[in-house]
């Protein structure tokens, strides 16, 4: 039908423009290998024409030239220490052609000066990254005394550039890695760094992996990982995901092992869910502590970081281990934080059918740890806990409400065993209750234990009004004594610590997967989770302190 199309990606053209597109052509060059093919002389273009194209010279043409200046750097005895540097990180001469690395020397204008006498004018460079124009001054080059690593578009094209500092040549106050900055070309976001040469080993083998840095990518490459490409220094966008779900149905991140490979991964994790289709999601590789994919392929080689792709987590088993720990499954209010925790990131799963796997994969796995924590939990069996499992918050407040009640029938314990902090520190959200709670001590302020009844029934009228509203229910005065108030007030209290505690610990819960941003904050909350969870254990009994 002369013309192509395809079904997965929308590409579409003519005979041409599918050889142009296969074999990497320009336009011209193209019209000449099918003329040349056929047999067919083409007319020769006249000198006014081949002089307007000679003039309009490209990003793409400047990226090349610099490509090359660089590639020349490094060969030439001024490359001589960056020669040294990546000899010493095990870069083999191959590999340093096959990724076209290059030097750039540490002088301020010398790719500048060489690309003006190649014709490339100033306002070229500059829009290509190659150049900085400061507002005083001339322009000066942006990579200086950096091993060069080019990087290309998917049909390997030269797109922009990064630079490795030479760590003994070099100011330490600089950026390890420079990058070109976002030009017409470069979209930091949209490039995947090799994914020109990775393509097709990916494809073949169904098998993909990012990593977070390109000499990760160039290393793995050389051990004989192919199918390995980079993102930029940023995170894993939704565009990376659509070009890596080309080359895999459940491509591999590999991320370092320590809190910024969790905050990552749980980062990825968040951007997947929403675009998750049947059959296509992602997977984590996590290394041991300390390495990356580089220092890892260079120490025990392509079969053991293979291995390591290979037992790669999936992202519902992930997102379950990264979360689950901070919950108390052995109490249902543990279970129903994590379950609702759990709903809000499946909820964001856009396809229903992989909605409803992840629904019912984090159900049975609930199931499982809440027989188990039925199986091994404590017996619990009084009021006051069966009222705090169901609702923390409100047993909460009901017990303050009742430690203000009673003091306002038993004044007199308002002046004694420093009660009056006590209720200074009561984490009370009613609004009256709160009201109330600042009556009382404004009547321990103002007047004497034998006056306070009075006082406070003239002065807080309102506060005692609400009293009756809120119906906290009490013995009456006369069945009890003071001593009798003093010990409920005790036992009130120490309710009110324990639904307090709970309520306290379902707040962390489902603050986690925000505090994964923070990772200071996020061990926090689990530390004090896990201290509640003990106390708990005891069944809120004051822990000993160790004998020993
Ligand atoms: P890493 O610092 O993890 O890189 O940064 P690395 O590959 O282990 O570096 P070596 O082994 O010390 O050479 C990973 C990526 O983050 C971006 C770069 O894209 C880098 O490849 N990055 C890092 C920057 O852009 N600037 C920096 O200063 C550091
Ligand atoms: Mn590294």
């Amino acid at each position: 039908k002369n013309f192509f199309h395809c079904f997965g990606c929308g590409a579409h053209g003519d005979a041409i423009e599918f050889i142009r597109r296969y074999e990497k052509l320009s336009y011209p060059e193209t019209i000449e290998k099918l003329a040349r093919e056929a047999g067919i002389p083409l007319p020769q273009p006249d000198a006014q024409e081949s002089r307007r194209i000679e003039a309009e010279k490209t990003l793409s043409d400047v990226l090349e030239a610099a490509c090359k200046w660089f590639e020349r750097q490094l060969a030439s005895s001024s490359g001589a220490s960056a020669r040294d540097y990546v000899e010493k990180r095990g870069l083999k001469a191959d590999t340093l052609r096959q990724f076209r690395v290059g030097y750039a020397p540490d002088e301020r204008t010398a790719l500048h000066q060489h690309l003006l006498k190649e014709g490339f004018p100033q306002a070229l460079q500059a829009e290509a990254g190659l150049i900085i124009l400061p507002e005083q001054g001339g322009p000066y080059d942006r990579f200086r005394g950096r091993v060069i690593f080019p990087i290309r578009n998917p049909s390997g094209k030269v797109i922009a550039f990064g630079g490795r500092l030479i760590v003994n040549t070099a100011n330490k106050n600089l950026p390890k890695y420079l990058n070109s900055p976002e030009t017409p070309v470069f979209k930091k976001g949209e490039v995947l760094f090799n994914l020109d040469l990775a393509k097709k080993p990916a494809r073949d083998g169904n098998m993909a992996v990012v990593m977070e840095g390109y000499m990760d990518v160039v290393s793995s490459f050389q051990s004989g990982i192919q199918y390995a490409v980079a993102t930029l220094g940023t995170a894993v966008t939704p565009e990376h995901l659509r070009l890596l779900w080309q080359l895999s149905k459940e491509p591999v991140l590999c991320l370092d092992g320590d809190a910024a490979g969790l905050r990552a991964m749980m980062r990825a994790a968040e951007t997947a869910l929403p675009l998750l289709k049947p059959g296509f999601s992602l997977r984590f590789a996590i290394l041991p502590k300390g390495e990356d994919p580089d220092t890892y392929v260079q120490k025990h080689g392509k079969a053991a970081f293979e291995k390591i792709l290979m037992t790669a987590h999936r992202l519902s088993q992930v997102l379950w281990e990264a979360l689950s720990p901070g919950f108390t499954l052995d109490l249902p209010e543990g279970r129903a934080a994590l379950e609702g925790t759990l709903k809000k990131l499946a909820d964001t799963i856009a396809d229903p059918t992989v909605k409803s796997h992840y629904a019912s994969y984090f159900r049975r796995l609930l199931w499982e740890k809440a027989g188990a924590g039925r199986a091994a939990g404590p017996e619990r069996s009084s009021h006051v806990e069966q009222m705090a499992a169901q609702d923390p918050m409100a047993a909460a407040e009901k017990l303050a409400g009742r430690l203000l009640t009673l003091l306002l029938r038993f004044p007199a314990l308002l002046y004694k065993e420093h009660r009056d902090e006590v209720v200074a520190q009561l984490d009370i959200r009613d609004q009256r209750l709160d009201a109330l709670r600042q009556a009382l001590l404004t009547s321990l302020e103002q007047v004497s234990e034998d006056a306070f009844a009075a006082h406070f029934s003239a002065q807080f009228p309102e506060a005692l009004a609400a009293v009756s509203d809120i119906d906290i229910k009490l013995p009456y005065r006369e069945a009890l004594s003071e001593q009798d108030a003093a010990a409920l007030w005790t036992e009130t209290h120490k309710a009110y610590i324990r639904a307090h505690l709970i309520m306290e610990c379902r707040e962390l819960e489902e603050s986690l997967p925000q505090a994964l941003q923070d990772e200071a904050s996020y061990h926090r909350k689990i530390a004090r989770i896990e201290e509640i969870k003990k106390m708990q254990a005891h069944n809120f009994a004051p822990v000993e302190p160790d004998a020993a």
